[in-house]
């Protein structure tokens, strides 16, 4: 299917764009400088798959979707975090991101490794101050987010990206690709779940799921597209991979390969879907097509 062709749920882009415009940081001029730098990393456009994730997640389960807002902007200012520290020299050494020059070559490495630590921290403290929810539930949330992001999350995987200390073989690659990508995007889901609270246990294992699925076909899409894509749809440098020579779907099982995993996968994450939400996860079904079938 032509990418063009695949629907995406543009209000919910919307919503979350809106939000994260009204977002400032900086409470003194002295900082201000840093909160441009966040902002220009931030408000650069990428395509909020995390954000439009909790915001369908709320929905699928009966929530109106602007009452997590705050959770869905929280969980895109972390990856935006995370982006920025990705690209600098000592990591990927990427000079594009979201189509414009990344983060330190706009500002510097000093003030990029700055902008992304005030991304994190300030990620808690919206979260911890903007949503509404039982106090319990909102805690819950920050917790699932907190690990998401940490050694056993996100920071956990770069690190094995980076030193190549994943176990060989399928399941290692698999293990990498959960931590350093999959859990934020199960996170995205995983929090509402946890927000919400009044589920059945089966409807959550199914979410959970489906979360997983869907973060570890986000990568391996990932992986493919750093070889077919182009730099300037990708908005970002094509070919990092393998010019740094790291562990990738494609490296390990080749691009046809990769792509018959990449389908499966995303059978796979359909599959769990029907079970979690059957006949109201449409915006979740439109996501999870987006992923598998995306150009950029
Ligand atoms: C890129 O994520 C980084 C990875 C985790 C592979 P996205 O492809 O979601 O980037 P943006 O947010 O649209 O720029
Ligand atoms: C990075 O994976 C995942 C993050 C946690 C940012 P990549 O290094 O493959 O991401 P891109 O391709 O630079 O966006
Ligand atoms: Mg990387
Ligand atoms: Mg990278
Ligand atoms: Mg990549």
């Amino acid at each position: 299917m032509a990418v063009s062709q695949v629907a995406y749920p543009d209000h919910l882009q919307v919503e979350v764009e809106q939000y994260l415009h009204t977002l400032s940081f900086s409470r003194d001029r002295a900082t201000d400088g840093l909160e441009q730098a966040m902002r220009y990393s931030l408000l650069a456009g990428g395509k909020r798959i995390r954000p439009v994730l909790t915001l369908a997640t709320a929905a699928a389960v009966g929530r109106d979707s602007a009452s997590v807002l705050p959770l869905a902007a929280a969980v895109e200012l972390i990856h935006t975090y995370s982006l920025i520290h990705d690209d600098l020299p000592a990591m990927d050494d990427d000079d594009m991101r979201r189509g414009q020059p990344s983060c330190h070559r706009a500002y510097g490495e000093d003030v990029a490794i700055l902008a992304g630590d005030g991304l994190y921290a300030e990620a808690f403290a919206l979260l911890l101050s903007e949503q509404r929810g039982e106090p319990a539930c909102v805690l819950a949330a920050a917790r699932e987010l907190a690990f998401a992001t940490g050694v056993s999350g996100m920071v956990g995987g770069q690190y094995m990206d980076v030193a190549g200390s994943a176990a060989e073989g399928p399941d290692g690659l698999r293990q990498l690709h959960e931590l350093k990508t999959g859990r934020l995007i199960a996170a995205s889901v995983n929090c509402v779940l946890s927000l919400v609270a009044n589920l059945e246990a089966a409807t959550v294992a199914s979410f959970r799921a489906f979360a997983d699925e869907l973060g570890v076909l986000f990568q391996i899409v990932d992986d493919i597209l750093d070889v077919t894509g182009s730099t300037k749809t990708l908005g970002k440098s094509q070919g990092s991979d393998e010019r740094l020579g790291r562990r990738t779907y494609v490296s390990e099982f080749g691009l046809d390969k990769a792509r018959r995993l990449a389908s499966e996968s995303h059978r796979r994450a359909r599959a769990h879907l029907d079970r979690a939400a059957p006949g109201r996860g449409t915006e979740l079904v439109q996501i999870t097509d987006f992923i598998a079938n995306r150009s950029h």
